[in-house]
């Protein structure tokens, strides 16, 4: 609960404004128990019936959510630079972000749409406004087997191993190299496991990088990048770990294996991202998931949250009951990593609304970020915030 300054006409009134994850508290342990067993949400437990989070809008502008981090503490939004081009969307950036990763800007098809021919235009303007608004930026994604163009698909599918590599190194090279005042943590591999692959390590086998090298580029690409700069923070990136269905299960089966084949080929890799495009219909995994966690810290890897938004799509309810409990479930999955190990890295997908690459796809059904059509925080808003300042 918090103490705020209302300005209603010419009084200042002082109030004090219960935040919706606050109201949830006094439910927390039912919703928890609900959550992990991934009983209906449809329920009628009444949550949000006048949405706290649009009354907060109309009364006050809300405070940046960076400036309630500590200085090890991040809180970031993954942006293209077209985007910059909706002047109060890039404000509101600017106030709550303390991290940018480019959504787009970084990825192969965007850098280098010929061979040899690289464009970093819009990292750079991504870069210079990160920059200006004292802010430090993650890179994503060196590789990956989608986002790319045509022409290296077509190295990787028809070329030779040595022309594999080569390009993969010159890639590597010059992103690192334009990139390296700003971006000190990159994405190297993303996506490279499937619940759907037949191999026992659940390794995506249709990926065109693996197809061109075999399992062996994982590694490859995670030590070409620290010998090309050894500073680096390295991250493996993947999602859908957190589930307790079958998919799940096999997810984090394949991730395991592959961080744990790493660490024991002395490969350097520091961190694990866990996507977090939460579906809020699927159970969590519960004590599977926080083993898995804590399997992976024991290796010595970390852990963030990398490209958190939610899917309601499969929910009922209002939209307010909807958006209440899609919070919910995403306070309970933060609370579930913080309890392993300190959580301070949360980037979402997105800042609002209209800027979830959910909504572009489906523009029927919610699709909620942090903050709503009108830059007023919704409750996801307040779960981030709240885990933030439960974990220091
Ligand atoms: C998505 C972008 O948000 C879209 O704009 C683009 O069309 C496709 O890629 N996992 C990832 C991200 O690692 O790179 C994806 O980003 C979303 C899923």
């Amino acid at each position: 609960m918090a103490n705020f300054s209302a300005n209603y006409g010419n009084k200042i009134t002082k109030m004090r404004f219960y935040s919706p994850y606050e109201r949830w508290l006094t439910r927390r342990a039912l919703l928890q128990a609900l959550a992990l067993l991934g009983v209906s949400t449809a329920l009628p437990l009444g949550l949000g019936a006048c949405s706290p989070a649009r009354q907060l809008s109309r009364a006050r502008e809300p405070e940046g959510l960076r400036s309630l981090l500590n200085t090890r503490q991040y809180f970031g939004v993954a942006v293209d630079a077209r985007h910059l081009a909706d002047t109060p969307y890039a404000a509101a950036i600017a106030k709550h972000a303390n991290i940018l990763v480019p959504e787009n800007d970084l990825k192969w098809r965007v850098i280098q749409p010929q061979a040899g021919a690289f464009n970093f235009s819009a990292y750079q303007k991504l870069a210079a406004f990160a920059q200006e608004n004292n802010q430090s930026m993650r890179g994503h994604t060196l590789v990956w087997h989608t986002g790319l163009p045509k022409w290296a698909e077509k190295i990787l599918l028809h070329g030779g191993k040595a022309e594999v590599r080569s390009m993969l190194h010159a890639h590597l090279q010059e992103t690192l190299q334009q990139t390296a005042t700003l971006v000190h943590d990159w994405d190297v591999v993303n996506e490279a496991v499937s619940p759907h692959s037949r191999r026992k390590d659940f390794l995506r086998a249709n990926s065109p990088w693996f197809k061109a090298l075999g399992p062996d580029y994982i590694t490859e690409a995670f030590s070409a990048v620290h010998s090309l700069n050894p500073t680096l923070t390295l991250t493996y990136n993947d999602y859908s770990m957190e589930y307790a269905d079958a998919a799940g299960i096999r997810r984090r089966s394949g991730v395991l294996q592959l961080l744990q084949r790493l660490k024991q080929q002395g490969v350097p890799i520091h961190q694990l991202g866990l996507q977090s495009h939460l579906q809020c219909h699927r159970p969590l995994a519960g004590k599977a998931f926080t083993d898995f966690l804590r399997t992976v810290q024991q290796l010595g890897i970390k852990i963030i949250v990398t490209e958190l938004d939610l899917n309601l799509a499969k929910l009922s309810g209002t939209d307010s009951e909807r958006l209440n409990l899609g919070a919910h479930y995403a306070a309970t999955y933060l609370k579930m990593i913080a309890e392993v190990q300190l959580l301070d890295t949360i980037i979402c997908w997105g800042l609002s609304t209209p800027y979830s690459f959910m909504t572009k796809k489906d523009r029927s059904t919610l699709h909620p970020l942090p903050l709503d059509n009108n830059l007023a925080p919704l409750p996801l808003w307040h779960a981030v915030r709240s885990t933030f300042i439960e974990s220091v």
